[in-house]
């Protein structure tokens, strides 16, 4: 998750930009750049690290024209460097483009531009984009970018100038997002509005597979294959606060609105088109290592740690090899025995978690193949690492881990896949079969968000708000969610919550069941559902709250219920991914209902890089 702005007018194009880029450094913040045509040149400065380094730089090198691009990067392919950060070039420097996005074919169009004879610089999917431009360019750069476009597949929200077109600013978006805004005698491209509110109000939202050509005095949209579009231009009327987080009051809220697209980018790249076969480059591991493993480790910290539980089941359900899931600050203190073909899986959202960093050296040390799940580009658990699955979430801002988490679930059923079909306890169906339901997990999860109001109303309601405790109850692969959830609950409101396993309620929990406690029962359709409403009836015997999340259509569980929380029908290993969406809602709306700073929890960090 990128930032891009563009602009063409009368105004310097570089202070445009940068004033629009620093609204964005929320989209991604490991390296910046801006390029500009000018009197027939294209010029360009960039810079790792946050933005600031890039207007130092602008200062001791100062531009500016009329004409030009920026973009603040969120590494997806290729460490955080000034060579990977954008905007990039074709061959003879005289294209410039900016991307937002996963090209999903790029190294298929990498090979075929090199045997054309094309040198990258980079090791970007963006820098593919500024050749194919320059290989269909012939003077109009509208069409040449249409044409680039038919060649890709993927995620893109693209900005591009040409040294030879100076009255011209193009833009295009295919799943990532893209606005044009209308000034006099001027045009902008951008991320998201907040970018480019101090200058017009004017907008037009690019749909997918759309191509914008902008111009001082007008605008065309076509489709990439050149059929003309018309849009409406919309009048945003935003104000200032809202605007970084889209309209949300907090970035815990806007990230939890994001997982569709966060799980739909998670996946992107990672299954072949066609064979419907997982592939996992970036974990560095090969086939007959994959065979080999004898045992897998899972090390991490907090909802990374439920992850790493969701991750165990799936890979043992699936491919049958044992794991053992663990602390990392348990892990690095107890001499952990780490036998020959053992794999650790790291998972860490911010990558920089002290404990998991040392689990990590540990592990190595004692010869385990490391290949962590991580959410940031470049960061020390991906450097530490022999490789990797980034999970391309984009920037978590809230304390509190929300599409980190889902995320997370969903690169472990990849693995998990992976595995069982490498060993061949998977047939090529039944790989297809699982494939099909992650890619459904998105609709399921756009219907929770889309049906909240009984989590609304309950948030609201003082038999949960008031609460002093609360306990989450859920079996097998929704025992990580009650985990997850009572955390989520715990760690934004303050209310005292416990996440346990359904089936140790008798050892323990069951003496706190009172009329005034709370038990959210995450009781599916699944293996584990009638045991689930057993235990249900067991805490009605005994007078406790009852909220249930259940399967879209059980209406039985109405009668063992105070509230329901429903989700839609869900292949139940991969249900984790869907359940935690009412669960996360539920702890947001709660605690933003008690007054709590929902961002930035008290005493609690994003990243806890000490021990
Ligand atoms: C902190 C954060 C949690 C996160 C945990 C692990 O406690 O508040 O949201 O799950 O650290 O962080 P990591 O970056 O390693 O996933």
């Amino acid at each position: 998750m990128c930032g891009i702005v563009g602009y063409i007018g009368s105004k310097n194009a570089v202070e445009v930009i940068l004033a629009g880029l620093h609204r964005l450094e929320y989209r991604g913040y490991d390296s910046a750049g801006v390029a500009v045509v000018r009197d027939g040149n294209l010029e360009w400065v960039k810079s790792l690290g946050k933005l600031t380094a890039l207007d130092k730089k602008l200062e001791e090198k100062p531009l500016n024209g009329p004409l030009g691009i920026g973009h603040t990067r969120w590494a997806t392919h290729g460490v955080p460097s000034e060579t990977n950060s954008h905007p990039h070039f074709d061959m003879q420097m005289e294209i410039a483009v900016v991307h937002n996005g996963i090209i999903e074919n790029y190294q298929e169009l990498r090979e075929q531009l090199q045997k054309e004879g094309v040198t990258f610089r980079s090791q970007t999917d963006t820098e593919t984009i500024a050749h194919l431009v320059r290989k269909y360019y012939k003077g109009d750069l509208f069409r040449a970018v249409q044409r680039a476009l038919q060649d890709v597949t993927g995620a893109y929200a693209i900005g591009v100038v040409c040294k030879h077109n100076p009255d011209v600013l193009v833009a295009a978006r295919h799943g990532s997002p893209l606005i044009v805004g209308l000034g006099d005698q001027e045009g902008f491209i951008a991320s998201d509005v907040p970018a480019i509110m101090k200058y017009t109000r004017k907008v037009l939202y690019l749909d997918n597979g759309q191509v914008c050509e902008i111009r001082r005095d007008g605008y065309r949209v076509e489709d990439i294959q050149g059929k003309p579009v018309t849009l409406t231009l919309q009048h945003v009327d935003w104000d200032d606060a809202a605007a970084e987080k889209e309209g949300y009051p907090h970035f815990m809220l806007k990230e939890i609105n994001q997982q569709p697209d966060v799980i739909r980018n998670t996946l992107r790249g990672r299954v072949e088109e066609g064979s419907d076969q997982v592939i996992l480059r970036d974990m560095n591991i090969s086939e007959e290592e994959l065979k080999a493993f004898e045992k897998i480790v899972i090390v991490a910290c907090g909802t990374a740690w439920h992850a790493g539980m969701v991750g165990k089941y799936l890979i043992e359900k699936f491919a049958r090899t044992p794991v053992e899931l663990d602390l990392a600050s348990e892990y690095r203190y107890r001499d952990p025995i780490v036998p020959k073909n053992t794999l650790m899986i790291p998972v860490s959202q911010s990558g920089e978690t002290a404990d998991t960093l040392e689990a990590i050296r540990i592990a190595k040390k004692r010869g385990a193949k490391v290949a962590s799940i991580v959410n940031v580009v470049g960061s020390s658990v991906a450097r530490e690492s022999h490789g990797v699955i980034y999970q391309q979430a984009g920037p978590e801002i809230g304390v509190a881990s929300t599409k980190a988490y889902t995320s997370q679930c969903t690169a472990f059923a990849l693995f998990a896949i992976w595995l069982a079909e490498t060993r061949g306890l998977m047939s090529k169906s039944q790989a297809k079969e699982l494939i099909a339901y992650l890619r459904e997990i998105p609709e399921k999860i756009q219907w929770v968000l889309d049906n909240q109001e009984d989590i609304v109303r309950c948030a609201k309601d003082p038999k949960y708000l008031e609460a002093e405790s609360a306990l989450y109850l859920g079996r097998s692969f929704n025992f990580p969610s009650a985990l997850e959830g009572a955390l989520k609950l715990k760690e934004i409101s303050y209310i005292h919550a416990e996440g346990y396993a359904a089936g140790e309620m008798k050892h323990g929990p069951i003496a706190l069941v009172t009329d005034k406690l709370p038990v959210v029962c995450i009781a599916v359709q699944g293996d584990t559902y009638d045991k689930m409403v057993s235990n249900i009836q067991e805490i009605r015997a005994r007078k406790g709250i009852v909220l249930t999340v259940a399967t879209l259509g059980d209406e039985d569980i109405r009668a063992h219920s105070h509230d329901i929380f429903y989700v839609p029908p869900c292949y139940e290993p991969f249900s984790p991914i869907v359940v935690a969406v009412p669960l996360q809602l539920f702890a947001y709306y709660v605690a933003a209902n008690r007054g709590c700073d929902v961002d930035q929890p008290r005493n609690l960090a994003k990243s806890v890089t000490v021990e």
